[in-house]
């Protein structure tokens, strides 16, 4: 304990980015995980992508947070424990924070060690008298808190950024349970998830005339280029992104411009003109179906707050 920040770290393992990327590769239809999107320069194109005037998304849920931070603080209630899953730079927490009556302690999870170690020491200088104990783990994975000073109130699980968009349907209620399981009986998520809406304003989102979602893409192959001893030629591959109705979800692909080859550590890979990898699905729910699902883990609504335009909803769930 350093004043009142703590770090625990619960030594997380790093999924083998060779693998999965070889695996995917090798896979029919071919795709690339999302997650490995965020090296320091996928991390450093998304905060870009989120300052580009079509992609709407991080500024309506800050939008929405500053607006109804007190009805959210009122709803949480006193000497909470707030617990941020994949808390990056704490910054949308801050809002809430500010808002909050008497929290018991912060808890930023955080997979990224040193990204973590200092983004919750920068937020415990800054709110000199709330206890911050940060825990370095996979928050998709089942993990344990470690012992919170104070007295007891609930825990709430946050988590902002339409990141659960990102996951399939069955992931986000398998994601909600460890969530219920985390968190205890009587523990809370307040949760950011993007709408369903009309397809113009996803797919100029998605392709941003900055290029910056491309940008964002193509770094994986950036990425697989340094990491991977790759000597793919970024130039004969492109962005796309498109609204697919029947499932509500921006489906994000790299397409390859030319019949070509390329070798990955160490392996061959022969791409047809055409041919599509697909990097990332990211689902836009109504509000109903996206509460049938928190239901299915044992969550029910208790409040959700929207933008005017009805962009973007923050959701409360309880358990039971
Ligand atoms: C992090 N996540 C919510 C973003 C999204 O909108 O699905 C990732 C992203 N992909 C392309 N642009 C942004």
């Amino acid at each position: 304990m350093d004043g009142d920040f703590a770090f625990h770290d619960l030594a997380p393992g790093q999924e083998n980015f060779r693998d999965a990327v070889i695996a995917g590769l090798d896979g029919n239809p071919r795709s690339l995980p999302c997650k490995f999107f965020y090296d320091a320069r996928g991390s450093e194109l998304f905060e870009e992508i989120c300052d580009t005037p079509e992609y709407y998304l991080t500024r309506t849920e800050l939008a929405i947070l500053d607006e109804f931070a007190d009805a959210i603080a009122a709803e949480i209630g006193p000497h909470a424990r707030l617990v941020e899953l994949g808390s990056g730079a704490s910054r949308k927490v801050r809002l809430l924070l500010q808002a909050l009556k008497q929290p018991a302690a912060y808890v930023p999870v955080d997979i990224s060690r040193e990204h973590l170690r200092e983004a919750a020491g920068l937020l415990a200088a800054d709110f000199p008298d709330l206890p911050v104990i940060a825990v370095c783990a996979d928050y998709t994975r089942p993990f344990r808190l470690p012992p919170m000073p104070g007295p007891t109130g609930k825990r709430v699980g946050f988590f902002p950024g339409s990141t659960i968009g990102n996951f399939e349907p069955e992931a986000v209620v398998r994601f909600l349970r460890n969530c219920a399981e985390l968190l205890g009986p009587g523990g809370e998520m307040l949760i950011g998830a993007d709408l369903k809406k009309e397809s113009e304003l996803l797919d100029a989102a998605y392709n941003d005339r900055a290029g910056k979602n491309a940008a964002f893409n193509l770094n994986m192959l950036e990425r697989i280029n340094r990491e991977l001893s790759g000597d793919l030629d970024i130039d004969q591959f492109e962005h796309l992104a498109f609204y697919n109705e029947d499932e509500r979800r921006m489906e994000l692909y790299i397409r390859s411009l030319a019949d070509q080859t390329a070798t990955i550590a160490g392996r061959s890979f022969r791409f047809e003109r055409g041919e599509r990898i697909h990097t990332e699905n990211s689902y836009k729910y109504p509000q109903d179906e996206f509460c049938r699902l928190a239901g299915r883990a044992g969550f029910s609504p208790v409040h959700s707050w929207t933008d005017k335009n009805e962009l973007f909803c923050v959701y409360y769930f309880r358990q039971g």
